[in-house]
Parts: structure tokens; sequence; C-alpha cells
């Protein structure tokens, strides 16, 4: 099978059989690619799931790695993936738990589900891989219920700004190079041009909107190099021309509601925000200190009994200090001041 045909619309063959290919190696690689932070991303991304959804799906679920953070006691959590292969090792590596998940073998674009029967859904870095993207969203819609949550975690392209050529050089040369690990190396070229096509979010954000969600919450991490977003199923799902839509039960007529979900999300963006602004503070009050003591060593340095290496190391010190906590106290505000707040919604 052609390298290029991953980029086919409903391509699940050529996506699970490249799956399987590269899962030896597979956590090994987005470990050393996230820099460590896959783990974190993937744990805030259960923490947005309410904590009443008694009906939850992962979706695109591989190894099902995020299973066992979402299981709550009474939730019916269902992992689902095309690729067999990668559901049996879940299978195997969940059983040393002692517990055996739901998993179902099914493709992104016809869920085994009936319409609006569940309360959630996540997907991690698989969304990306869903083409045509708005059908997939339908058909996700189709399976949720009005006024419930999708929770999604993606590798993102580079935003314009100050940091998108370093962005860039890590996607288009520093990810194949370390795919040359793998048992598929052409698996890691598919991975850093799917994410220049999945674009930096608006994109994505707009396919969102088409199929029938409306985003609350958009939170970048590693300077934009992934993108979690909490996005809530609306009333009705738009009529996409997709084949297989149904009505949702208990349709309000497409309107935002004021759910529970839009309220959280606010919740949690102003504790964000309030943290943020609490360690620019900090880091201020650290650079004021630093500034009054450099003003102090500079009239009375000449006075102590000290090498000329010892007063270098004292600048040199407080210099450093004073620059490095101004630097981050400047970055806090920057952030605090930017800090993004959820969308949409009423009170
Ligand atoms: C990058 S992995 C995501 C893994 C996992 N969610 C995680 O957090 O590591 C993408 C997964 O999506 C699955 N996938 C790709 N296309 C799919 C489709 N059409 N339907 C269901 N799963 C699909 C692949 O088999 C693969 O296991």
């Amino acid at each position: 099978m052609p390298p290029e045909a991953r980029f086919d619309a409903h391509a699940h063959r050529q996506m699970a059989s490249m799956f399987d290919d590269v899962s030896a190696r597979y956590d090994l690689l987005n470990r050393l690619m996230t820099l460590g932070q896959d783990g974190a991303w993937r744990e805030a991304m259960w923490r947005r799931v309410p904590e009443d959804a008694a009906h939850v799906l992962d979706l695109c679920t591989r190894n099902g790695v995020s299973l066992p953070g979402l299981q709550r006691p009474g939730r019916l959590l269902l992992g689902a993936d095309v690729s067999l292969q990668m559901l049996e090792v879940a299978q195997r590596e969940l059983a040393t738990f002692g517990w055996g998940p739901r998993l179902v073998c099914a493709d992104a674009f016809r869920l085994p589900l009936r319409a609006a029967s569940l309360d959630a859904v996540t997907v991690a870095f698989g969304v990306r891989n869903l083409r045509p993207r708005i059908e997939a969203l339908t058909e996700i819609a189709r399976a949720l219920r009005p006024a419930s949550a999708l929770v999604v975690l993606e590798a993102t392209a580079p935003a314009p700004g100050p940091l998108a050529p370093g962005h860039t050089l890590w996607l288009r040369h520093v990810v194949p190079a370390m795919g040359r690990l793998s048992p598929d190396p052409s698996a890691y070229r598919y991975l850093s041009a799917s994410i220049f096509e999945f674009g930096a979010g608006p994109e994505f954000e707009r396919d969102l909107a088409a199929a029938g969600f409306a985003v609350r919450e958009c939170s970048r991490y590693l300077l934009g190099a992934t993108t979690l977003w909490v996005a809530e199923r609306l009333g009705q799902v738009p009529d996409a021309g997709a084949a297989g839509v149904q009505a949702a039960r208990g349709a309000s007529g497409g309107i935002p509601q004021a759910s529970s979900l839009a309220r959280a999300a606010r919740a949690r963006a102003a504790e964000a925000r309030t943290w943020l602004g609490v360690q620019a503070a900090v880091a201020a009050a650290l650079a004021a200190g630093l500034m009054w003591a450099l003003m102090e060593w500079s009239k009375s340095n000449g006075a102590l009994p000290l090498s000329e290496g010892q007063r270098w190391l004292g600048w040199g010190l407080l210099i450093a200090g004073l620059v490095g906590s101004a630097v981050r106290a400047g970055w806090l505000a920057l952030r605090w001041s930017t800090a993004a707040t959820p969308r949409g919604g009423g009170g």
C-alpha cells in the first residue's frame, strides 16, 4: 500500500496497518517527541470529562492508554479503534490491572452506537487521521446526547509568530529523523505531514462548528505544539448531508445551552488565570528583591574581603538571577493577560 494512500478519505485500513507496524516503539517515540509531556496532556483530557458522564467513549483508543484514567465507579466506558491488533494489546495490558475494559473494533465513521447514547467522547491524537473530518465529527455528534462533551487532544501545526520557525524545523526535520528508530519510518513522515495538513487549530474549530459543536475551551501546551479542545454538542446536528445521520433526542433548536460544561470550563480557566497571576507576582517580587540586592552589592562589595573571582561571581549570580526572574515575570504576565477564556454559552 503506498504511504500517500494514508491521506485518502476513509483510509481506516491503511491507518490500522500503519499503527500495527509502529506499535512496538510507539510509546517510547511518542514520549521523546512530546518531551515527556504526553502523559500530562492525556490527564488534562481525562479531567475535562464531566465526573457525572455515565456513558463515555474513548475513540481511536489504540492500546487503551486513556481508559484507566477515564474509569469512574458506575461509568460505562468504551474504547474503540479500527485496529484489532491494537485492541488486543489494550486487552492484554489492561488485564494486568485485573480489569477487562469494553473494547470495540469500529470505524469512527460508523460507530456501532445508538444516536444520543453517549455523555462524552474523548479522542487523543486520533482526529487528525479521520478524513473527511466533518463527516467523522458529525458521526461523533450523532452518538452524543445534546449538551454533552467532546474532548479532543491533538498535535497542531505552527501558528504564525516568533516560535513558528523552531516549531516548523522540529516537525519537518526532527520528527522524521527520530522516526528512523521506528519499524516504519514512513509513519513519522506521515505524522509530520498530517500535522501540517491538520493546521494550527482554526480549521478544526470551523469543522467542529459545521458538525454541530460549540468550542467551550481551547488550551495550548508546549507553546502550541499540542492543543486540547472541549466542545459541547449542540442541540441539533446540522444537516451536513452525511449518510446515516439521525435526529438526536431532546433537540433544543441548536441554541447553545448555558450548560454545566461551559460553567466548568469558565471556572477552570479563571483558576488557571489566577495561578498565572500569582506566579507572575512572585517572579516580579523576586526580580525586585534581586534588584535591591544588586544595588547593595554595588555599594558594598568593594569593602568585603573577597578575591577578584568571588566578586565577579557575585555580580554574575545577581545579574543572571535578576534577568532570569524579570524575563519569567514578563512571560507570565504576558500569558496572564492573554490567557484563554472559554467561549460561548450563557451563564
Ligand atoms: C495516534 S493513535 C492514538 C492513540 C491514543 N488515543 C493515544 O492517546 O495514544 C491513532 C489511533 O487511531 C486509530 N484510528 C485511525 N483511523 C481510525 C478510524 N477511522 N476509526 C477508528 N480508529 C481509527 C488508529 O488505529 C490508532 O490506534
